[in-house]
């Protein structure tokens, strides 16, 4: 098979590596890919957000399987359009991928089908969002409905944190038309955990368990990012909760898409927030978490291109997945200055000290292949990602990986997995 995968990120440098390994897959493209995809499939300089180029490319080589991984291309409706062609893609629709694209109309089908999530109330003018604000006894989060690549949910303590983000979203406009409509929740309070399931529209197949670090600084400090760690498996989430999650949230989900005339094929990510009330969802996302696939990925023994076949041949129930009974860690490496501006184009070194380590690997994100050396490219830079008997020793491996690169500027959270850790020794 020759696959096509698309996107730039550490995320897919962890699918294409996991496609890889399957013995169905003899070439795999990236497009765009970045340095340390370079190095085990054919980059293409096409942008994920270019589906007319991305189309013809695919009907010119001929790429058999196409798989999505940011959620761009996705809510830009990629799969209706290669699917209309007769290619075979792996994600949702345009319209299903709403439930990742419009935080109102996942909130809707939530509501719907009785999915435990915050209370919310909708807004589309400021001075009533103010007002509400103004009125409300409790601490409030402010969402931006339309994507904003992770950045446009404000977590208020205080009414003039609230104040200000109603303005920022609709009088200075920092999110563009995402922000036209604006979602006011009740603030959650728990632990999160990131609950990745795939679908075939129908039936559903859990990926392990894993848990974000959202915040750039230790200890949950300073501004939400991308994501700056994970690690598979969440303790907090036990057998049972993981069972009660599947049923009271996913599978109405899939359901409640099926009814509406819109199936969700495709991975299918809960943010959840374990309160004393119960699991209850703060986000959905159509696509794999980054950087919890970093995580996930090197515990998965099941062949991926199986289980997306079966996705898409409406079979999921006819797999059952095998997973290494290891825990893995994944610490972000990223440049100074991250979730704002930060520089470029510095040399990384030590990549090559950990090319050999086993049970270590390095999903790159925003690097470059420049000769033999691979430079900085974005905010975050690499996933350093390390296998241990349990959290505690993939912490150390993953730790000690990462602290054999370097580069001027180099940033990092001290603190991947101490949650973990806590959690398991009570
Ligand atoms: P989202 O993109 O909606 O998942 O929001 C990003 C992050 O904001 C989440 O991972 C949480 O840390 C936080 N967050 C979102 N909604 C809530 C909520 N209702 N209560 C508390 N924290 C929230
Ligand atoms: N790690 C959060 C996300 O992928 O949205």
């Amino acid at each position: 098979m020759k696959v096509l995968v698309i996107g730039s990120g550490a995320r897919e440098h962890a699918l294409v590596w996991k496609i890889a390994q399957s013995p169905k897959v003899k070439k795999i493209f990236c497009a765009p890919g970045n340095g340390g995809i370079s190095q085990i499939a054919e980059c293409v300089a096409i942008k994920a957000e270019a589906i007319e180029q991305l189309l013809e490319f695919a009907q010119a080589k001929q790429i058999d399987l196409t798989v999505v991984g940011p959620e761009v291309p996705l809510s830009l409706g990629i799969v209706d359009i290669f699917q209309a062609k007769g290619l075979k893609i792996f994600g949702p629709s345009k319209s299903a991928s709403a439930l990742e694209a419009s935080k109102v109309f996942a909130k809707n089908i939530m509501k719907k089908y009785k999915v435990p999530t915050a209370d919310f109330a909708v807004f589309t003018n400021k001075e009533a969002a103010l007002k509400y604000a103004r009125n409300a006894k409790r601490p409030l989060v402010i969402k931006a409905d339309g994507l904003c690549a992770g950045k446009g949910v404000f977590v208020c303590s205080d009414l003039a944190e609230q104040e200000k983000a109603i303005q920022s979203i609709f009088q200075d406009n920092v999110f563009g038309t995402a922000g036209n409509t604006v979602m006011i929740e009740e603030c959650l309070f728990g632990q999160e955990a990131s609950m990745i399931f795939i679908s075939d529209g129908d039936n559903v197949c859990a990926m392990a368990s894993s848990q974000d670090h959202k915040r750039i600084f230790d200890d949950d400090k300073g501004p939400n990012t991308g994501g700056m760690g994970a690690y598979s498996p969440a303790p907090v989430v036990s057998e049972d909760l993981f069972e009660q999650i599947k049923n009271e949230v996913i599978i109405p989900t899939i359901q409640g898409m099926q009814q509406e005339g819109m199936p969700f094929c495709g991975v299918l990510y809960a943010g959840i927030m374990i309160t004393d009330k119960g699991p209850k969802v703060l986000e959905f996302n159509a696509r794999f978490g980054d950087p919890e696939t970093q995580a996930i990925l090197p515990r998965l023994k099941t062949d991926l291109i199986d289980i997306i076949l079966c996705a898409l041949a409406g079979k999921l129930d006819e797999i059952e997945l095998e997973w290494d009974k290891r825990c893995c860690v994944c610490i972000v490496a990223a440049s100074g200055g991250y979730p704002g501006d930060y520089v470029k184009n510095r040399k990384i070194s030590g990549l090559d000290k950990l090319s050999q380590e086993k049970d270590l690997f390095v999903f790159h994100a925003g690097t470059i292949k420049q000769g033999s050396d691979f430079l900085t490219a974005g905010g975050r830079v690499l996933g350093v990602t390390g296998l241990g008997k349990d959290i505690r020793q993939a912490i150390d491996t993953a730790y000690k990986g990462i602290k054999q690169i370097s580069y001027d500027n180099m940033v990092y959270r001290k603190d991947i997995g101490k949650k973990a850790l806590a959690k398991i020794s009570v």
